[in-house]
């Protein structure tokens, strides 16, 4: 059933649904040749740690894997990109850079890529490489700053107590060269003495200075570049395909929304189950559009003879004792919609089925089965309603067929509604249902009159009829609400007037069943 309806869907919108897509996948393509292609070169560094006292391996690799997140971020920074853009003569803005560049460690590794985007791929290469070198060489600079102040302290006074050592030495050479004399020797062991304390002082002080500078190096956290970015082939930005396709796909959605937007307002009732959505009443039938001319005896009606019958056939076997239905009211929400045809035709085709009917005019507004019957109008049903002398069997019309008659309207009455609210109108049903096996009432609108409401508590059933190209949802609801709340009991509905195309839908058509000969009256 859900399939069916989405097919109908499909079927009846179909061209929207090609047109929708097409639209989206054109506009999206236009859209996407203006956007310029953007390229991507990425640069890869390897971050190593500096050896850490007292950590473990272990310790030492997570370490290094941080770090590499923590360069992550700092590569991102102001004084990195405004110097490799300056570099590179490239006019960006900090805020064109920080989109254009960005940094990410490998995850579990200690490697760093540093990617660049630009239009021109050689540009992004050059500018991911640039970022990468201004990067190593300030991370080199603030790691030589860390160590500078003790290594430059220690260094001077390697280099004061070098110069002590030799000033000592030239002192006691100078004092050796004298004449001996006990002052001279016990100068001299002085001398030796200082001389040997300042030299095994010098000799600490640059024993710590290389220590520190072996420190220094060992600390150093290091960052190598093991790949550098190469000029891109193809763009990253727009992916085309993906674009165009997800383009169709919107075209498609919103071709989809706008019909199932349209289906909502537009609630004609053009097939069973919107019928069945908007009364809850079974399709008994479905009537095609009949040409225009199209005569009640025309043997080329043989298509909407058998619709007739189908619809004959299924109102029989919805009640459950067919001898219990001895009058059947054929009912519409609006005007036009097929009331007096179907009347007359339904009439026929249960005559052709053996039954004696009696088909009745209760539209005393717009009468019509004289019309289709060539009988006279009056007297007829308003004749009986207003004169109880009149009897029935004196003013119904036979017809062609011998066990269908027919009882016109009459004279249009003053107000019709308060003739069929009176017993006599009761009394009258009886007396026909005493002539003949089924009484088939034509009425008039029940949105426009009150009388087909009021005949619905006297009769035993009532069809609906809707037009299949007109009938609005909502209109039927209201209707059918009119006549549950008068005791009526709705048999069922009857779609009048598909399209001919629609009925070429096997959808609509399936239940047919080709029976020779034809019944039909439309002008
Ligand atoms: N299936 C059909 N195909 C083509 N024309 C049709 C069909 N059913 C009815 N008609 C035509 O539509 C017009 C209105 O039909 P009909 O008089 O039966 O409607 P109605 O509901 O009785 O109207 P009213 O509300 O005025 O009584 C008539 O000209 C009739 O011949
Ligand atoms: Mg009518």
């Amino acid at each position: 059933m859900a399939a069916l309806t989405a097919l109908r869907f499909v079927r009846r919108w179909f061209l929207l649904l090609l047109i929708g897509p097409l639209l989206g996948g054109l506009a999206g393509y236009a859209v996407i040749r203006q956007v310029p292609p953007m390229f991507e070169a990425t640069v890869t560094l390897l971050v190593g740690q500096g050896m850490v006292t007292n950590s473990s391996g272990t310790d030492q690799l997570l370490g290094a894997d941080q770090l590499a997140q923590t360069y992550a971020e700092a590569v991102r920074t102001r004084p990195v990109l405004t110097e490799a853009a300056n570099q590179l003569n490239l006019p960006l803005s900090m805020r064109d850079l920080l989109d254009r560049v960005h940094a990410r460690r490998v995850a579990n590794t200690q490697l760093l890529r540093i990617s660049a985007e630009q239009t021109d791929p050689s540009v992004a290469a050059a500018l991911a490489n640039t970022v990468a070198q201004v990067f190593v060489s300030k991370n080199q600079q603030v790691q030589t700053a860390r160590f500078a102040s003790s290594r430059d302290g220690l260094g001077q006074l390697v280099g004061g107590l070098q110069n002590d050592v030799a000033a000592k030495a030239h002192q006691l050479d100078e004092l050796t060269a004298q004449p001996a004399s006990p002052e001279r020797d016990s100068d001299i062991t002085l001398l030796q003495t200082q001389l040997s304390q300042l030299e095994s002082m010098h000799a600490e002080t640059l024993r710590s200075y290389q220590d520190l500078q072996v420190v220094e190096a060992r600390g150093m956290n290091t960052l190598t570049v093991i790949e550098p970015a190469v000029a891109p082939e193809d763009p990253i930005r727009p992916n085309r395909a993906l674009v165009a396709f997800l383009a169709v796909i919107a075209g498609l959605l919103v071709a989809t929304g706008v019909a199932a937007a349209a289906e909502y307002v537009d609630d004609v009732l053009r097939d069973r189950q919107r019928v069945a959505l908007a009364t809850g009443l079974a399709t008994f039938g479905l009537v095609p559009r009949a040409e225009s001319g199209t005569s009640l005896r025309d043997p080329a009606t043989r298509r909407l003879a058998e619709s007739y019958r189908l619809l004959r056939s299924n109102i029989l076997a919805s009640v459950p004792d067919q001898a219990q239905l001895r009058t059947l009211l054929i009912a519409s929400p609006a005007m036009g919609e097929g009331k007096s045809t179907t009347a007359a035709n339904l009439a026929i085709v249960l005559a052709e089925s053996g039954r004696r009917v009696i088909l009745v005019d209760a539209d005393m507004h717009r009468p019509t089965q004289m019309k289709l019957f060539s009988v006279p109008g009056r007297p007829g049903f308003s004749t009986l309603l207003l004169d109880p002398n009149v009897s029935a069997s004196d003013v119904i019309r036979p017809t062609w067929l011998p066990n269908l008659s027919v009882l016109p309207a009459g004279p249009t009455p003053a107000d019709p509604s308060a003739l069929l609210s009176s017993r006599r109108c009761d009394e009258l049903l009886n007396q026909l249902h005493e002539l003949c096996d089924l009484v088939v009432v034509d009425t008039p609108p029940l949105l426009a009159q009150p009388d087909a409401a009021l005949l619905g508590t006297r009769t035993d059933g009532v069809l609906l009829v809707v037009d299949a190209s007109r009938s609005r949802g909502r209109q039927a609801g209201r209707a059918i609400e009119m006549l549950r709340e008068s005791g009526a009991v709705v048999l069922g509905a009857v779609l009048n007037r598909i399209p001919r195309k629609a009925m070429e839908y096997p959808a609509y058509d399936s239940y047919y069943v080709s029976k020779p000969d034809a019944v039909f009256a439309a002008d």
